[in-house]
């Protein structure tokens, strides 16, 4: 704990630690439960499962915080960023040429660029480093401190499911971003838009296990990410997924809080209830729009979709009466699936989503108990070796972590000092 780390980048080490044996304890004892066994039952035909007192995590690993606040100077000094000029993005991208359009989202549009790897200076067109240029429209404030968030934090955080920050430009109202290129875009273009092959059951797995290690290791630095969802979720090209935009992103409560007091943003759909009601942000107020993004992989729809009447406008809504359901869970399931789907995993990711998006921000899961749980979907014999459970719920055990965010009776009163919604944006966000 507390282990400040100054310009120097905090870095992934989880990776090479999630399959160790004690780690496929848990994912044992998380299935176990999945299939009807009480978590407090110790008994001998699972013994190999420990107690929820002794049942090693992720969060039980030293976790560091990043050093704030930090100065604008400090900040923009990361070493492990390039300052461009305006002139180097503007050779990169053709001068923004529209067919070098990438996509446009509430902070302006992304276009595509070149430069050479070793000196970072623009190249030719198909040449040296794709690279992904997000260019801010002029917002004033509030957008150059989302712009200064973002470079504060992916110049420090390094891990392979969040997306690579290769720079920055500031010149005058300019404000600009440089990432790595993700060739596959955004899963939100995969499951929505008309176009690319529908995403298969194995993919929507791969895609929710790699968005869930970027959220996990985020909470394990102390960082609540604030805007999961599906168009901040990007793909290389083999579907490995880096959640992208740190603007929203916030540090978590330090000491034995449970929560931040904050502005309310996000993105609707997607936000926490108690967030939106009390602007009290917690880690878990993440786990719920991960709930909210699994929902999608599993349905293909929107978080929010206005084309739809009634409840059906609403995803949460609609789909979590049919979520532990064994029988009508094929009614909310994607028809682009076409059926190619276990029905034991779907269950089980269902159950999962139903978990997350617990109204009871205390009821939901850790990101640790959701990978380890997403874990077992990646090997369908692990869950048809288990079987016949009419049990509608997956239990996790309640354990301290660094990000720990079980609200005092207190913390669940509403009309905790929050601020309105501002103001809807394209996806709708709320600033
Ligand atoms: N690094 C990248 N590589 C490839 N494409 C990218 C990259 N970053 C963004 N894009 C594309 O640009 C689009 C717009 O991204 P952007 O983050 O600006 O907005 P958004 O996430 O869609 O909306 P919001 O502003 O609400 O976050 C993405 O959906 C994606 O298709
Ligand atoms: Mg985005």
């Amino acid at each position: 704990m507390g282990n400040c780390m100054d310009s120097s980048a905090r870095v992934d080490t989880s990776q090479s630690s999630q399959n160790t044996s004690g780690l496929g304890r848990i994912a044992n004892w998380v299935l176990s439960s999945f299939c009807g066994q009480s978590k407090f039952t110790n008994t001998t035909s699972r013994s190999s499962a420990p107690s929820t007192l002794t049942v090693p995590s992720f969060s039980e690993k030293s976790s560091s915080s990043l050093p704030t606040p930090r100065s604008e100077g400090e900040i923009l000094a990361s070493p492990n960023l390039k300052p461009f000029t305006f002139s180097e993005l503007k050779n990169a991208t053709r001068n923004f040429r529209p067919d070098s359009l990438l996509g446009e989202g509430g902070f302006g549009y992304v276009f595509k660029g070149w430069i050479d790897e070793q000196t970072l200076a623009a190249t030719k067109p198909g040449s040296g480093m794709v690279i992904a240029v997000k260019k801010l429209k002029p917002e004033g404030f509030q957008g150059h401190k989302e712009w200064l968030t973002e470079v504060n934090y992916l110049g420090q955080l390094h891990h392979p499911n969040l997306v690579k920050l290769v720079g920055y430009c500031s010149e005058g109202e300019n404000r600009l971003l440089v990432y790595e290129f993700m060739p596959k875009g955004s899963l939100e273009n995969h499951l929505f838009r008309r176009g690319p092959q529908p995403l298969s059951w194995e993919i929507r797995i791969k895609v929710a296990v790699g968005a869930a290690r970027g959220l996990f290791f985020l909470h394990e630095s102390e960082v609540i990410y604030r805007d999961f969802k599906a168009s901040n979720i990007l793909l290389d090209s083999e579907f490995n997924a880096k959640l992208s935009d740190f603007g929203l992103a916030k540090a978590g409560p330090t000491g034995d809080r449970t929560h931040v007091s904050t502005q309310v943003m996000g993105t609707h759909g997607y936000a926490a209830p108690e967030y939106v009601a009390t602007g009290r942000l917690s880690a878990k107020s993440d786990v719920y729009s991960f709930g909210v993004v699994l929902l999608e992989l599993l349905s293909g729809r929107r978080a929010v979709d206005k084309s739809k009447i009634g409840i059906e406008q609403n995803l949460v809504d609609w789909a979590k009466p049919y979520l532990g359901d064994k029988r009508k869970l094929f009614r909310i399931m994607d028809s682009k699936l076409e059926g190619q789907y276990p029905q034991k995993g779907a269950y089980f990711a269902a159950n999962l989503a139903l978990h997350c998006i617990s109204s009871e921000s205390k009821s939901r899961p850790l990101m640790s108990e959701v990978l380890t749980a997403l874990d077992q979907l990646k090997d369908p014999k692990n869950l048809s070796k288990h079987s016949h459970s009419d049990h509608k719920t997956i239990s996790y055990s309640l354990r301290k972590s660094p990000m720990r965010s079980h609200p005092s009776p207190r913390n669940l009163t509403p009309g905790g000092g929050a601020s309105p919604l501002l103001s809807n944006r394209r996806s709708p966000r709320v600033r």
